[in-house]
């Protein structure tokens, strides 16, 4: 839950390039922010080759420390102007875990001397009864994190080992996932190691990079390894040496290459990565229906021949996996079993060799998805991933990775990731039923119904209802069938970016407690579309209208109790598709009238890499 990038190589302005990676990672984390460089030799470089002490380039610093600077806040318009030239940098936007956030818990941590500073994604476990030890042996602690004990053990360390040897055996004492990226004043490379968070190693001309997602990379290079659970790499200008951490014996480097271009990891023309996201929908539908056809015919056979399938995912693509279910009941007339990646450790005693896993997620990095994944393997079952980012550790993990397609998602609120799932699961599930063309047909027409939704009509009547809800407390969204798993996803993009209580709910549910709720005025969003819920769904608004409740109808066709209309043209079982998409943007608009940043929501970080 945090950016890491890291540069080393013969540019000068070290500090700077990693600010800009930074700031292209900093919807993984936001409430701090920092850089340490090394800074170079304040007189210029020797050109004599007898002097055996000074390579051109390499970092030097003759009292040897390292310059750090830290804020809390976002990067925002920040500058390293005041930081002195470097070949050899490393930076740090938090999401804070242990210790609040404060300019002095923010990464990096430097240790005693000042000659060592380190990076940290990740949850240091035993680092109490560690940071005693270390304080008995006259270590100075200046934080609370658990972070800082990791460099003062790498300082304990290298008292009498080669460094990249005390990083090593310090991680090895490290419990819990953690990656870190560690670096000395004096030589001009990178010790990293990784165990359950994610990092990545970029592959420049004489110069290297490190990232925690690939994504920031794109404006250096494209060729990139991404580092294994109980990998270490130590990365210097003009090599990358790969070693596994418990043995120290080395591991070939495994390059592959980033499908993705840097101008589609950019915002472009508009205010927020949000409302570019949700704008390119309908082109993430369109390529899923082209290319997606083939991959959903694979997979259908791979769930016919499965013992059990279970669709598994946190936060939006867990909605995704309930969405799921009840397309494969439709439309396959197949069950499939959802859970929540966190919960599913706990129910999943029963899975055996053949039993499927198809996984859900946008980063590939979500801890509690990771790790019931991992424990399903045990169980010996196959794991599909619907995955959007190439080579993420669930991409890696997975037997068959299948990549959603939608580009790279940048705002904290997933938008095209969740459609794009869904645009596979309405595939897949036609694919079981053996109609696949009537699947592709149908995104023919969820796309369609997209573009409405996103055009100038639709787009004003949302505005005017977001302006009328700005100040109201509660919103309740209710749905039957599939808008059950739209009135979820609706809610959640309410509450999580413009932090509006919302609450959605399976109409049914409403008589049995949440209608206490309904008071003169208590907005309740009702998803009515043209299928077999339309008539329970109303029941359940007018039950709403009649306690006071202001209706607002999201529907195929205007009806005397809505207060609110918001027209969605009808796509059949993809009309979930379209009806998110109003969550979605409703969800924007109540952000942008409360003067709030869609994009980086308080407490929320795009990548969940802690448990
Ligand atoms: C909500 C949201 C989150 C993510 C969840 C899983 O808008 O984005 O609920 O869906 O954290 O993330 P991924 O899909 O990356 O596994």
């Amino acid at each position: 839950m945090c950016g890491i990038f890291g540069y080393v190589g013969p540019r000068t302005n070290g500090a700077e390039l990693v600010l800009e990676g930074l700031k292209a990672l900093e919807y993984r984390g936001y409430d701090s922010w920092g850089v340490a460089a090394v800074p170079l030799s304040f007189r210029p470089p020797s050109r004599n080759p007898k002097d055996k002490k000074w390579i051109p380039g390499q970092a030097r610093d003759d009292k040897k420390t390292i310059i750090v600077k830290k804020k809390t806040g976002k990067i925002g318009g920040a500058s390293v102007a005041d930081i002195p030239a470097s070949s050899l940098a490393l930076g740090h936007t938090r999401w804070a875990t242990h210790g609040g956030v404060t300019q002095v818990n923010a990464h990096p941590h430097a240790d005693c001397s000042g000659s060592i500073a380190l990076v940290h994604n990740g949850i240091f476990e035993n680092y109490e009864e560690i940071k005693r030890a270390l304080l008995k042996k006259g270590h100075r602690f200046i934080s609370e994190t658990d972070t800082e004990v990791a460099v003062h053990l790498i300082e304990e360390y290298a008292k009498k080992l080669a460094f990249p040897k005390a990083v090593r055996r310090a991680f090895m004492e490290m419990k819990g996932f953690n990656a870190i990226i560690a670096m000395r004043a004096d030589k001009q490379e990178f010790v990293v190691a990784r165990n359950g968070s994610p990092l990545v190693v970029g592959f420049g001309k004489g110069e290297n990079f490190l990232a925690s997602d690939p994504a920031a990379l794109l404006p250096h290079t494209k060729n990139v390894h991404f580092l294994e659970d109980g990998e270490m790499a130590i990365v210097s200008p003009d090599n990358v040496r790969i070693i596994e951490a418990k043995t120290g014996h080395a591991v070939s480097v495994r390059i592959q290459t980033l499908t993705w271009s840097a101008g589609q990891a950019e915002k472009g023309n508009y205010s927020f990565f949000m409302l570019k996201e949700i704008y390119e929908q309908p082109g993430v539908i369109k390529m899923i229906t082209k290319t997606g056809a083939a991959q959903a015919d694979k997979l259908a056979r791979t769930v016919r021949s499965s013992y059990g399938t279970y669709m598994v995912g946190c936060g939006t693509a867990a909605y995704a996996g309930i969405a799921g279910s009840y397309l494969f009941s439709k439309i396959a007339h197949r069950h499939v079993n959802c859970a929540i990646g966190s919960e599913f450790g706990y129910a999943l005693d029963f899975l055996g060799p053949k039993s499927l896993v198809i996984a859900l997620s946008q980063s590939g990095e979500t801890m509690d998805l990771l790790e019931g994944v991992k424990k399903a393997k045990t169980k010996g079952a196959r794991v599909i991933a619907l995955v959007n980012v190439f080579g993420s550790s669930l991409y890696r993990l997975s037997d068959e990775p299948i990549l959603i397609g939608a580009g790279p998602e940048k705002a904290v609120a997933s938008t095209k990731a969740f459609v794009g799932i869904l645009s596979h699961l309405v595939l897949l599930s036609f694919a079981l039923a053996g109609e696949a063309k009537k699947g592709q047909k149908l995104l023919h027409q969820a796309a369609k119904s997209v573009d409405d939704v996103l055009g100038e009509a639709s787009v004003k009547r949302l505005k005017a209802l977001a302006a009328a809800l700005k100040d109201t407390d509660h919103i309740y969204v209710i749905g039957r069938g599939l808008s059950y798993p739209a009135s979820l996803e609706t809610a959640l993009k309410i509450k999580e970016i413009s932090y509006i209580h919302a609450e959605g709910m399976a109409a049914g549910e409403l008589k049995h407690g949440p209608l206490a709720l309904v008071t003169q005025g208590t907005p309740c969003i009702a998803f009515l579309p043209n299928d077999e819920t339309y008539g329970a769904n109303l029941a359940g608004a007018m039950e709403m209208g009649a306690r006071g409740g202001m209706i607002v109808g999201i529907s195929y066709k205007p009806h005397e109790i809505f207060d609110h209309f918001i027209p969605v043209l009808d796509a059949g079982e993809a009309t979930i598709i379209p009806n998110v998409v109003v969550g979605q943007l409703l969800a924007y608009y109540l952000t942008i009238e409360k003067g709030l940043d869609p994009d980086m929501p308080r407490n929320l970080a795009k990548s969940v890499t802690v448990k």
